[in-house]
């Protein structure tokens, strides 16, 4: 590879059901090629043809097991780190993520109680050295995420979930961007969509461009 080639940026954003992830990689995206930047949207679990494969399994036939599941998000995002995340990033390209490493922390972890040490030494083994270089967490309470997920006719498996666990995802989140507060935002999701694009993109530009 050619030595003066800058590594790209990962940027991840992560939140609840409805908090809005998925049209803020969009403009993210949009806001990054406007600077010129070459950028790839992603998301998890999928990304390459093997992992979007497993994401049907875990989404449409959860396996019995948190155990299994862990470790099938945990194969799902190996293989779009090798086939995707890391060459791209390699290439100069910036990665723009609808989830990653927050997600099983919260998901598998606070839900599912896998532990947290053993989450810890899989992202060691798994993701590392391809740790974001910077999280939005897009912040809504979990009954206005939970309708903006039903009236798009989007609920998956954890909108069965009851209150209690969809409070309990929020603050898994609202933890994570407490005790890493260099590599995590926090964004008030329920302000309007434009005004959360300005506010990620203005992020974006002081930190980086
Ligand atoms: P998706 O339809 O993408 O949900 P959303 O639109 O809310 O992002 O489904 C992904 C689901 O997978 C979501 O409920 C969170 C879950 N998930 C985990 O449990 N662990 C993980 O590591 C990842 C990436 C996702």
């Amino acid at each position: 590879m050619d030595s003066t080639i800058k590594r790209g940026r990962l940027v991840t954003l992560e939140g609840g059901e409805g908090s809005g992830k998925s049209t803020q990689v969009v403009h993210l995206a949009r806001f990054l090629r406007e600077q010129g930047i070459e950028t790839v949207i992603t998301r998890e679990p999928g990304g390459v043809p093997f992992s979007e494969r497993l994401r049907e399994l875990i989404l449409q036939e959860p396996p019995s097991s948190a155990k299994t599941e862990f470790l099938m998000f945990a194969a799902a995002r190996t293989e779009h780190i090798a086939g995707l995340i890391q060459p791209a990033l390699m290439d100069g390209r910036w990665v723009v993520c609808d989830r990653y490493i927050d997600s099983t922390r919260v998901y598998q972890g606070v839900l599912g109680g896998i532990d947290a040490a053993l989450i810890k030494a899989t992202e060691t083994y798994t993701v590392a050295p391809f740790l974001p270089d910077l999280t939005f967490l897009l912040d809504v309470n979990p009954k206005l995420g939970l309708e903006r997920a039903k009236a798009r006719g989007e609920l998956s498996r954890y909108d069965a979930a009851d209150e209690d666990d969809h409070a309990k995802v929020r603050k898994g989140f609202l933890d994570i961007a407490a005790s890493e507060p260099g590599r995590c935002v926090v964004i008030d999701g329920q302000e309007r969509e434009m005004e959360i694009a300005g506010q990620i993109a203005q992020i974006v530009k002081r930190r980086f461009l």
